[in-house]
This record gives C-alpha cells, structure tokens and sequence, in this order.
C-alpha cells in the first residue's frame, strides 16, 4: 500500500457523493471488515473513506463512535501521511461565519464532555494535535480556527459557553473522535469543513442544515480537491 497519501474520513454519503465524484472515485468501495458499513475508495492520490449508514436505523452512521472505528480500521490499511475528516459544520454569525465558508481546523476540541473531575477536565476537552497547514490555508483561502465536536446536532446553553471560550469556528460531530485515533496511530491530522448553518442563527439548525448540504458538500468536494493537491508535498512532521 501506498504510504504517502492523504486518508478522508466523511460520515455521510451526500457530504461524499460530490467528493468521490471531484476526486474521480468510482463504484461501490471497499468494505473494512465483516460486519463493518464503513467503505473505502483509492486512487493513486487519496483514499476516501465512509462510515456507511446503521443497520438498525437505515441512516447515515454519523457522531464519534462510527467516525472512530471508521478511522482505526482505513488507518491500519491504507497507512496514510496524514488523515483529514471531513464534512459539513455549524459556523457562528458572531465569528462572521458564513453558509459554505471553508475551514481548516488549527484547534479541535471535544464541546460536551463535561468532566469535573480532577484530572479529567482536559481528557474531556481533547485539544488533539493538528497539523501545522497555516501556510496552505492561507494560499487557498481558507479560513483556519477551532473545530468544536459532539454528538448533538443542536446546541445545549453550556455547549455554547464552551464553544464561545475557545472561539468555535466550526461545530461538527465526527473531527475530535478522528483526531483521537488518529493520535493513537500518530498520524499527522487536520479537519476541513464547510458551515451549512450558523448556530447563533435565526433559522433553526436542522431547516437550515437540510437546506444548504447540497451547496455545501459541493463546497467541500472543492475544498479537498485543493487540499490534497496542496498535500502532494506533505511530509510528516
Ligand atoms: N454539521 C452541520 N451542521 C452542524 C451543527 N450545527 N452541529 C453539528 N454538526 C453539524
């Protein structure tokens, strides 16, 4: 296999369809492991990969727990140079976000994991290492901050406080739990997402959201076309 390609992590398949399209992957992947929905494509500059949708439920397989064993198993086997998750993102008018802004993650936290126990407080939070991009952010664009993960779509008075005191840009529900692992594995990280709804918005999040995953995964098959491009020359640091 291949060591030195990039590996995207994406929970749904309409945030993956145009991706998949862009990058010029085609038919149906490959499963990971029996048993397992996630399914993986590769081509000569990138493997993509999908959690795949829950047998019980019939949905995508969206949040931490599939995002993390999604990661586990493409990671060990595609060995890649480095993992990107992503996908769509909650913005915030207060930080001038915008539907279909492009972000590339400098921070990622955990926003929900309220531990206060001693010890606990930052395993709670995360703060995992991302890859220093700053220079390929800014040649393409892109605008770098906090990404901010938990397993709701809406967001609860103390999620908020928390994603204010760490100046959230990009609220999602997988990139923290693709960080972790990717940790584990020590696999340089980032995340890029783009923002189908602003979570101090007047609209509610799920209308809006729904509304703008089209435009916005469109967005996203634009920004990882650039992205991987840019990474032809990334080395792990
Ligand atoms: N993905 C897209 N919008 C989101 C939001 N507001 N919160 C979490 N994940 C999202």
């Amino acid at each position: 296999m291949d060591q030195s390609l990039p590996l995207v992590v994406i929970a749904m398949e309409a945030e993956a369809a145009p991706v998949r399209k862009k990058l010029n992957l085609t038919g149906e992947g490959n499963p990971l492991a029996e048993g397992i929905s996630a399914r993986l494509w590769s081509n000569e500059s990138v493997h993509v990969v999908i959690n795949g949708s829950d047998a019980r439920f019939g949905v995508d397989a969206i949040g931490t727990l599939p995002a993390s064993l999604t990661t586990l198993l493409a990671i060990e086997k595609t060995n890649p140079k480095i993992v990107i998750s992503a996908g769509t993102c909650g913005g915030f008018t207060a930080r001038d976000g915008f539907i279909g802004e492009i972000i590339l993650a400098n921070r990622c936290v955990f926003h929900d994991r309220r531990i206060p126990l001693k010890g606990f407080m930052n395993y709670g939070v995360g703060d995992f290492h991302v890859a220093d991009l700053d220079e390929i952010a800014e040649r393409l664009g892109f605008r770098m901050g906090t990404v901010s993960t938990g397993d709701s779509l809406d967001s609860q008075p103390s999620d908020l406080d928390f994603m204010n005191s760490v100046t959230t840009v990009a609220k999602d529900m997988e990139a923290a739990a693709v960080a972790w692992v990717s940790a584990l594995k020590e696999v340089p990280f980032t995340a890029l997402k783009v923002t189908t709804d602003l979570v101090d918005g007047e609209i509610t999040t799920e209308d809006e959201f729904v509304t703008n995953l089209q435009y916005a995964s469109n967005r996203l098959s634009e920004g990882i076309l650039s992205l991987v491009h840019e990474l032809k020359d990334f080395r792990t640091e």
